[in-house]
């Protein structure tokens, strides 16, 4: 009997998850330079949580979650997305009472939504995201989607665009929403069932329906930005003015909606241009959440934030060509001539890693030909070669592998003499 994967899931293999752990290197340091630090939760939550967070009436919620009674007979859900559980931990701990704020926290974890699968769309997918609690400052909202669009330029993607709405404050929504709701109401028996149930329950979804998307409604839908008032509407404008002063273009979407119940004010996505990207070209979203800390039981808390998935990434890159600089060599390849010398290289490997070098050796009992190729293949830079003789010689012979040159070392003295050839040729 074989078992496959589960669909919507995928081995990360070596050869590719180097480019994970580069990607996630990279993340680390920009949160860094821009001063947010890790928070770490559960992969499950109360399904609660994601339902008065994320939203009853979002697709998530009605229809992605992988939810499950645990053995005492509580319903727990898979995490779909980062927000809920990064604010449910301000809230629990405390993190509104910090002498810093606002809380500038990041995540990078698996999150999971039962999805139809398809390239860039997975049923576990890995989220790098951040969420600044604590503030209003539009500035704020700048910083986060610059954070964002600095780490996918400093990866090397180029095709990026950045597609920016207002979703207003509550006074906005509630006259935009009715405003929505005069506008389908009339002919909201030529849309699907679940437009019809957002006419009541959240209308401005109706925007973001797959299935209604081409209906003649839809272009002259009123917009949102159109209903903001003048709070709402100086706010995105400083929002803007930020970018414009870090040089950060940006496109006007008024039928950017989002697909999570928790947004006002600003809300954005970045694209991808990339010829051949795919159907999905959404790389990452976030917005604005100010009810959200409340809503999680906390007290009156703005918050902002975006995330992205690693595999969407991944995607951009590969349509782009941009290759990421991952070294694929070790230092040392040891290659071993008779019993005894493989016995002697196992103290020497155990001393070359102790020190730092990546080594290592054959354990097949291959022939030196067969190792000599075995060190090519995994990029060696030096070989060295033990034999009974050189061990009797105490002068065991250095490979360099680029350029053939050898060296005759005493045994006690590798250690120091290929840390010191490796320094050279990083210049450190
Ligand atoms: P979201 O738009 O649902 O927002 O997801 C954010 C990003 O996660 C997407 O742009 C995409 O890169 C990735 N993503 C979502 N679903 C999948 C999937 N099935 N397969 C692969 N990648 C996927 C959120 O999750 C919000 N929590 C973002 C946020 C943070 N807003 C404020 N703070």
């Amino acid at each position: 009997m074989s078992f496959q994967i589960p669909r919507g899931t995928q081995d990360i293999l070596p050869g590719t998850s180097e480019l994970w752990q580069y990607i996630e290197e990279k993340a680390r340091d920009i949160c860094r330079r821009y001063n947010y630090h890790e928070l770490r939760t559960p992969i499950f939550e109360k399904t609660e949580l994601f339902q008065r967070g994320v939203g009853d009436s979002t697709d998530i919620v009605q229809k992605e979650m992988y939810t499950f009674e645990d053995r005492g007979g509580r319903s727990l859900t898979l995490r779909p997305e980062g927000t809920a559980s990064a604010v449910r931990a301000f809230v629990n701990n405390k993190m509104f009472g910090l002498a810093e704020q606002p809380v500038k926290l990041y995540y990078i974890g698996p999150m999971f939504r039962y999805e139809r699968p398809q390239s860039g769309r997975m049923r576990q997918f890995v989220q790098f995201g951040v969420e600044a609690m604590g503030s209003n400052d539009p500035s704020i909202d700048a910083e986060v989607i610059a954070l964002a669009i600095d780490f996918y330029k400093e990866l090397g993607l180029k095709n990026l665009k950045l597609y920016l709405n207002s979703l207003g404050d509550t006074e906005s929504r509630e006259a935009h929403r009715n405003a929505l709701i005069a506008h389908f109401e009339p002919r909201i028996g030529e849309f699907c069932s679940d437009c019809q149930n957002r006419l009541e329950n959240n209308p401005l979804r109706i925007l973001d329906c797959k299935k209604d998307r081409d209906h003649e409604l839809m272009a002259s839908a009123p917009s949102i930005l159109d209903y903001l008032n003048e709070e709402s509407a100086n706010y995105f404008t400083n929002v803007k003015k930020a970018l414009d002063y870090m040089k950060i273009d940006y496109v006007i979407d008024e039928r950017l909606v989002r697909g999570l119940d928790y947004y006002n004010h600003t809300a954005f996505e970045i694209m991808s241009e990339a010829e051949g990207f795919g159907a999905i070209t959404t790389l990452s979203g976030g917005g604005r959440y100010n009810g959200l800390v409340e809503e999680v039981g906390g007290p009156t808390t703005p918050g902002i934030g975006f995330a992205m998935s690693i595999e969407r990434l991944l995607l951009a890159l590969e349509a782009e060509g941009v290759e990421l600089p991952i070294e694929k060599t070790i230092d040392c390849y040891v290659v071993t001539m008779g019993e005894e010398a493989q016995t002697i290289s196992n103290g020497l490997l155990h001393e070359l890693r102790s020190a730092g070098l990546s080594a290592e050796r054959d354990y097949l009992d291959r022939k030196m030909k067969s190792q000599f190729k075995a060190a090519n293949r995994s990029n060696a830079k030096y070989v060295a070669i033990l034999g009974e003789d050189e061990l009797q010689k105490d002068e065991i012979n250095i490979k360099e592998m680029e350029t053939g040159d050898q060296q005759a070392v005493r045994f006690s003295e590798i250690t120091s003499y290929l840390t010191k050839k490796l320094k050279e040729e990083t210049g450190e």
